[in-house]
């Protein structure tokens, strides 16, 4: 692997999956997971393995049919679950156990009543249990954003001698800010012995917007792993968009990042999870919302018309929408309308435009969008003939 590839982990059927309403079954999971194959990623997080019986049959049939990926099993530090998640992954070509536990002072407090050496002893029998069952162990210290980097360093440390391959920094609250969250990473990577050995990875929460910043930040500061959704979905805010990512580290080749990610099949992977999780996609969503690549304003029209690049920073193709589009609003000026017309069939004069112009305005101002019909409309009442039929 060269030593500027990201990763990613791909979690939409296990954090993604967790999300109200969201709930997918063994069948549409299949397909979700071949997808996630054909798109790239390098671990698809199938489930949890121990949570419900469903859940078990998802994982073990996803591990039977994907070809390419890492197929994970997200367990806690107990031995049961390990065991289950072992099973469920047992025809996968390249399983991963995906074990952890809480590592911040308020999860060591509140949820476990311990103390940090006993979390640590019980992270590192965890561990050794799953490399009893797989090769590839993941660590995740579950809430490591609001965890003490000191504490934090010592949990890695420990985790690399009992064999974990991977160390999953979660900032599980959403609570860091890039720089610090890019921070973490750097002062794990300059203060934990043998480091290098492992794979950094990021997982970041959306629950004050910065999941995306996070990770990039992360990735910037050595993490070589993100863990993300499609369309940005999961607990709460949701975690970290993949589509996102990935199109950040393709816009700005100067980071010399890079995944493997087919980025022309991220707005139909976008599509497929979004119909069958029934969870709508918000419009103007980065990438892949309806509004990504639409332009309404007099201004930003008239620029893209003369050249894409004016408006737009990604090319549409590269994330498979077939083109821009000009949605014609009672903010469109004449050089939209214009070449609307023209894709239809109407050859304007100035002179023309003028008239058809004055119509449209009264159209826009009572409709929210003009579409084709209603410029068609519009022509019969200024009696303009379509130039074709
Ligand atoms: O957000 C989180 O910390 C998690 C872990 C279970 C990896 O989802
Ligand atoms: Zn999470």
């Amino acid at each position: 692997m060269s030593d500027n590839k990201v990763q990613i982990f791909d979690t939409t059927l296990r954090d993604g999956e967790q999300v109200p309403g969201c709930k997918l079954n063994t069948k549409q999971k299949l397909v979700i997971a071949e997808r996630l194959d054909l798109l790239g990623v390098d671990v698809i997080e199938a489930g949890f393995p121990v949570s419900s019986p469903g859940d078990f049959k998802s994982v073990n049939e996803i591990a039977k049919v994907v070809k390419h990926a890492t197929v994970c099993g997200l367990t806690r530090a107990v031995e049961n679950d390990i065991k289950v998640a072992a099973e469920a992954l047992k025809y996968a070509r390249k399983p991963r156990i995906h074990t952890g536990i809480g590592t911040s002072e308020s999860h060591i407090k509140y949820k476990f009543n311990s103390t940090q050496e006993k979390v640590i002893e019980r992270g590192v029998a965890a561990v050794k249990y799953a490399k009893s069952f797989v090769e590839d162990v993941e660590f995740f210290a579950e809430d490591a954003g609001r965890t003490d980097n000191e504490f934090l360093a010592r949990v890695c440390e420990a985790m690399i001698k009992a064999g974990a391959t991977v160390l999953n920094i979660p900032d599980t609250t959403g609570y860091c800010l890039p720089e610090e969250y890019g921070a973490k990473i750097k002062y794990l990577k300059e203060n934990v012995t043998g480091i290098d050995k492992v794979i950094i990875s990021c997982h970041c929460h959306n629950d004050l917007g910065l999941a995306t910043a996070n990770s990039i930040s992360g990735a910037i500061n050595g993490a070589r792993q993100i863990e993300c959704t499609i369309n940005g979905i999961g607990e709460r805010a949701g975690n970290t968009a993949l589509e996102e990512v990935v199109m950040i580290m393709k816009q700005h080749p100067y980071l010399h990042l890079n995944t493997d990610i087919n980025s022309r099949l991220l707005y139909d992977t976008s599509l497929m999870v979004s119909e069958s999780m029934g969870m709508m996609v918000q419009p103007n969503k980065a990438i892949v919302g309806a509004n990504a690549f639409a332009h309404s304003s007099g201004i930003h029209q008239d620029g893209v018309i003369k050249n894409r690049e004016t408006y737009e920073i990604i090319d549409p193709v590269e994330v498979g929408v077939t083109e821009s589009a000009i949605v014609l609003t009672a903010r469109s000026g004449r050089a939209a309308l214009a070449y609307r017309s023209k894709k239809i069939g109407y050859e304007l004069t100035k002179l023309q435009l003028d008239d058809v112009y004055k119509e449209f305005l009264n159209y826009a101002d009572r409709k929210k969008e003009v579409v084709d019909e209603d410029i068609h409309e519009i022509m019969k009442t200024v009696d303009v003939v379509a130039a074709v039929a």
